[in-house]
């Protein structure tokens, strides 16, 4: 079973291919350097880049997997959530693609991906407790088997990497700020007790703009007292110390054993390390995918892609009105 699968919901331009579950391609264009001047992604320039780079991306795919197109028996898309002009072009394209080659096409939510990731190089039995932390979500899900999600709790304000991302630009680290601020916590102490949001006891949610408007205060009136490093470490170790809390209670609440960590916010070795020491201490499992499968890509659409192809099967033709839907929720 060959699955191609295409992602374009946000500032990636990336394509897939699968045999089964085993990864042929996995290729992806950053549109990182388009956006770094403004700060932030700029949806038009996305819409823009991605319709200029998919064609390349997708031959690259194919070139590099091996195959022919026409070995393609399955086509899986990004339907949302993401920028409606950048979801547009991915949708539009996979609609060519399995409308040329007669296959039926899988519409895939984007966090459903983030959270089936991590079957990409494991396996593992469901049900288990999803962590998804990334520029746009934060949620914790109970995954109870293929398409079956329980939200358990969300962010009600800034998802955690774009804490990172705002509280990297107060820093004037540069874009994107994740990986940056990551490097200079390493260098840094956690000097600061930075204020964390409902540590209450059975609340799943989280709120992330708190921690990013103290740190907003602390810097305005520290100026130069404390140095960068620490104010990252500071910042970094209370969303590990979040985020340890709300797993903590997600295994009471549901006595699962076995815990994930997924999305672009996972490819933080220092949070990675925080769940997996509290996994050990407390006997659970705990998966998290390599960093290029944590960020995003298309490797875990056409995954899911492959997974309900073999739950239940579609066939062509599929329904020509498929179409991107910005705000798509999981559950
Ligand atoms: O999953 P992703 O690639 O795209 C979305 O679906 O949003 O996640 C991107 C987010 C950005 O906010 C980025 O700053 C954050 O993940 N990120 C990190 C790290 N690497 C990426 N946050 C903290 N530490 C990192 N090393
Ligand atoms: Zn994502």
């Amino acid at each position: 079973m060959i699955t191609l699968g295409i992602e374009t919901s946000c500032d990636e331009t990336a394509v897939a291919i699968l045999e089964n579950k085993k990864i042929l391609s996995n290729v992806l264009y950053s549109q990182i350097r388009e956006h770094s001047k403004y700060g932030g992604v700029v949806p038009e320039i996305a819409s823009r880049k991605h319709i200029e780079k998919i064609g390349y991306i997708f031959e690259e795919a194919v070139a590099t997997s091996q195959i022919n197109i026409e070995d393609i028996d399955t086509v899986a898309v990004t339907k949302g959530p993401g920028l409606v002009g950048s979801l547009l072009v991915g949708v539009n394209f996979a609609k060519g693609i399995a409308f040329a080659l007669k296959k039926p096409l899988y519409e895939i939510n984007h966090i459903e991906g983030h959270i089936l990731s991590v079957l990409l190089e494991n396996n593992i039995d469901f049900p288990f407790v999803s962590l998804v932390a990334s520029g746009g979500h934060t949620h914790i899900f109970l995954v109870k088997g293929l398409g079956q999600y329980e939200l358990l709790g969300k962010t009600l304000d800034d998802a955690a990497g774009e804490a990172f991302d705002k509280v990297a630009k107060m820093l004037q680290l540069g874009y994107p700020g994740g990986p940056i601020l990551e490097k200079l916590a390493m260098q840094g102490k956690p000097v600061v007790k930075f204020p964390k949001s409902f540590m209450v006891k059975g609340n799943l949610n989280f709120s992330f703009s708190g921690i990013k408007t103290s740190v907003m205060n602390f810097i305005n009136k520290n100026k130069n007292s404390v140095s960068v490093e620490d104010i990252c470490c500071s910042f970094q170790k209370t969303v590990g110390d979040t985020f340890v809390y709300k797993i903590r209670e997600a295994v009471k609440i549901t006595k699962i054993n076995t815990i994930t960590f997924s999305g672009g916010v996972a490819c933080n070795r220092y949070l990675r390390k925080r769940i997996s020491e509290f996994a050990m201490e407390n006997s659970l499992r705990f998966f998290s995918p390599s960093p290029e499968y944590c960020s995003d890509n298309a490797a875990m659409i056409a995954l899911a892609g492959f997974l309900k192809n073999l739950k239940e099967p579609l066939e062509y033709p599929f329904d020509f009105t498929v179409n991107a839907v910005p705000r798509l929720k999981l559950c």
